[in-house]
């Protein structure tokens, strides 16, 4: 299990948009899959600032969105959709037939993961998903106690990010707000996964991820059973690993 702990965000930041970088020039084929959140928005912006001074083909890349807000049209800055075309795709001058993510707004969300996981196959399956933590262990918006052997499908959302997100956008608890998400075996599925925690808050998780017990109660754990899963944390994060 490869674990790579960096002394500062900055530096954690620049590692991460190279393990993008690097895939893409390796394999211009690829399908990178990412997540939103405060831990890979410095990420995508150095891709994308990296990408304007010296560009790189990305033209047969697939990106895909491992998540999304479910209920909320993609004009709110909010939606998955929206930050990762915002963060770093339109810089990459991404094509919409190169990006794939689970619509915000469905009549019928059941078919529309169905669909998801056919233009996943279409493809070949993920090669690399720059996967979040949640500060519960949630991964994607798979919540503790998810099945491991669950596939792409809608949830519901954690409490304080259903809360953010209506402060945010000043939409009414009249509107139900969940999440769909690839399920934890889709994600397991990827040839490579590197999963990305910095900060203080996440110190007591990332150590019950990798030093626990495997559990449906911590999702994340199930990755110390995955073949090809590194680990890219900044100190704070990694301050209770025992090492
Ligand atoms: C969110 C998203 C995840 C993300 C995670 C971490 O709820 N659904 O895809 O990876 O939480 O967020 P952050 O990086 O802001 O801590």
């Amino acid at each position: 299990m490869k674990i790579t702990i960096t002394d500062t965000e900055t530096e954690f930041d620049n590692e991460s948009a190279w393990n993008i970088i690097r895939t893409i020039i390796s394999y211009p084929r690829s399908v990178i899959g990412l997540s939103t959140g405060r831990t890979t928005e410095n990420m995508h912006r150095i891709v994308a600032k990296i990408f304007e001074s010296h560009p790189f083909d990305v033209s047969n890349v697939t990106f895909l969105g491992l998540d999304e807000i479910a209920n909320i049209s993609r004009k709110y800055d909010v939606t998955c959709y929206t930050m990762l075309r915002k963060q770093m795709l339109n810089a990459l001058k991404v094509k919409n037939k190169q990006f794939i993510i689970l619509p915000s707004i469905s009549k019928n969300y059941s078919d529309s993961c169905q669909l998801f996981d056919k233009e996943i196959e279409k493809r070949k399956g993920i090669d690399l998903i720059m996967l979040g933590l949640g500060e519960n262990g949630h991964l994607g918006f798979n919540q503790p106690g998810t099945s491991f052997g669950q596939t792409t499908w809608l949830t519901n959302m954690d409490k304080r990010l259903e809360l953010q997100i209506r402060e945010k956008t000043g939409i009414s608890s009249d509107t139900e707000i969940g999440g769909v998400t690839l399920g934890l075996k889709n994600i397991m599925h990827a040839r490579k996964i590197i999963l990305l925690a910095k900060g203080k808050n996440k110190a007591d998780i990332v150590k019950k991820m990798l030093q626990g017990k495997v559990t449906e109660d911590i999702p994340a754990s199930i990755l110390q059973l995955h073949p090809n899963c590194e680990f890219l944390f900044d100190k704070d994060a990694a301050q209770k690993l025992s090492l």
